[in-house]
């Protein structure tokens, strides 16, 4: 046996498809309410065909797509058991941010051969009348990261799709719909959809906890691995880095990763040094998407801390907010004035992008020093110049 190596058979990960992205899990550990907000919401259009509308926002990796997915599966088995036949799809806006392409894939979801070109949003809209007709059924819209499309200006498909049956009259109605979004984007909606949207159907993912994460990460590490190939302390390892943000991707992210660095070490079990290594390799990642996220008052000041530092462990706000007005300019904007600079530093290091801490000065003051933790400066530096760059 020379290749044993890559011969052997996997030690530890089960079934490793349980931990990829597009995996919906069964069960959404702590989203019962969230869950449960849904059922009422929805309970109408399994009883009495009326639509709804719904509005999910939370933070990154808060389970918001997870959710709706897991939400809508379920939906569609319930009313295939009370004969009232359902269907969904979920559209990602990030992907498609035009009131056309959006309208694209739902028809193409009845029909594969519609062509990708030649028709307009009116008569792709007629069309997704006739298919959910024709069918009989109630079709639940989602509409996945909504915020991309009214920053793109594409909001004028929120309204149709909330419109879909304002021609009919008497008859029961034939689609619903489900927003998700970062931000809460009921004021960006313009008055006619707002009115559609109830402020009663926001339904809140806020951010996790440590014991949340916990209990994600050990029912993930059931569904994907081998019994006792995750010892406690690794799951703990996991749930502590990943709490910073509350986010459950880059706990699941931290946990597939250490899986296959101890598969690739022909390990019996995930070591706390695997979780470490791992841990390492997803921040970069993570730390990304965060920083695309500021807005860009944010990203100059971000910019300023990372210029700042350069080689030094810490640095005062003094030198910051000069470093801050300088990236501002550079990029044609004007600078906000010294409380508005404190609110934006103080709102990044919220994100865990960046620390603050106070301590006394040589000459006997209190100083405030910021540190950048766990992504090289340089690195964040260049992600931040190439990002407004793109801007221009
Ligand atoms: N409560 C949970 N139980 C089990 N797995 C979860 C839970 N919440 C999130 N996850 C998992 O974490 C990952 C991220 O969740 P999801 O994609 O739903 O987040 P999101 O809120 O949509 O984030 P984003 O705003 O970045 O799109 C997914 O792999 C999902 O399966
Ligand atoms: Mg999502």
């Amino acid at each position: 046996m020379t290749s044993q190596r890559y011969d052997r058979p996997a030690k530890v990960l089960k079934d490793p498809a349980k931990l990829s992205f597009d995996y919906v899990p069964e069960r959404l550990v702590h989203r019962e309410k969230q869950m449960e907000r849904l059922w009422m919401i929805f309970r109408p259009v399994l009883e009495s065909g009326v639509s709804q509308t719904a509005l999910l926002i939370g933070n990154v990796g808060t389970g918001k797509t997870a959710t709706s997915k897991r939400f809508c599966l379920d939906l569609v088995k319930r009313g295939s058991e009370t004969g009232k036949p359902m269907d969904f799809v979920v559209v990602n806006c990030r992907q498609r941010s035009t009131e056309s392409s959006v309208l694209l894939r739902l028809v193409t979801h009845f029909d594969e051969r519609f062509p990708d070109r030649g028709f307009s949003t009116a008569e792709m809209l007629r069309t997704l009348h006739k298919h959910v007709e024709k069918r009989k059924m109630h079709l639940v819209v989602v509409l996945d990261e909504a915020d991309v499309l009214l920053r793109k200006g594409a909001g004028d498909i929120i309204y149709h799709l909330s419109r879909f049956d304002e021609e009919k009259i008497g008859a029961k109605s034939s689609m619903s719909l489900i927003l998700i979004s970062q931000k809460y984007l009921l004021d960006m909606l313009d008055p006619a959809s707002l009115s559609t949207f109830r402020r009663a159907n926001v339904i809140t993912f806020d951010r996790y906890g440590g014991e949340e994460l916990r209990d994600i990460v050990a029912d993930r590490v059931e569904l994907a691995f081998y019994p006792d190939t995750v010892p406690p302390e690794s799951v703990d390892l996991i749930a502590d880095a990943s709490a910073e943000w509350g986010d459950a991707r880059f706990a699941i992210e931290i946990l597939e990763k250490a899986g296959m660095l101890a598969e690739e070490e022909g390990l019996p079990q995930v070591a706390p040094e695997n979780v470490r290594a791992a841990k390492a390799l997803t921040y970069s990642v993570v730390t990304w998407s965060k920083v695309e996220q500021l807005d860009i008052q944010k990203k100059f000041v971000l910019l300023a801390v990372a210029r700042s530092l350069k080689d030094h462990a810490y640095v005062t706000t003094r030198d910051v907010e000069k470093n801050y007005q300088v990236a501002a300019e550079e990029y044609g904007e004007r600078a906000r004035g010294h409380t508005q600079f404190w609110a934006y530093l103080q709102s990044i290091a919220n994100e865990g992008l960046a620390e603050t801490k106070v301590s006394g000065d040589p000459s006997g003051g209190r100083t405030t020093y910021i540190s950048v933790p766990d992504i090289p400066v340089k690195a964040l530096r260049e992600m931040l110049e190439n990002m407004l760059g793109e801007k221009e």
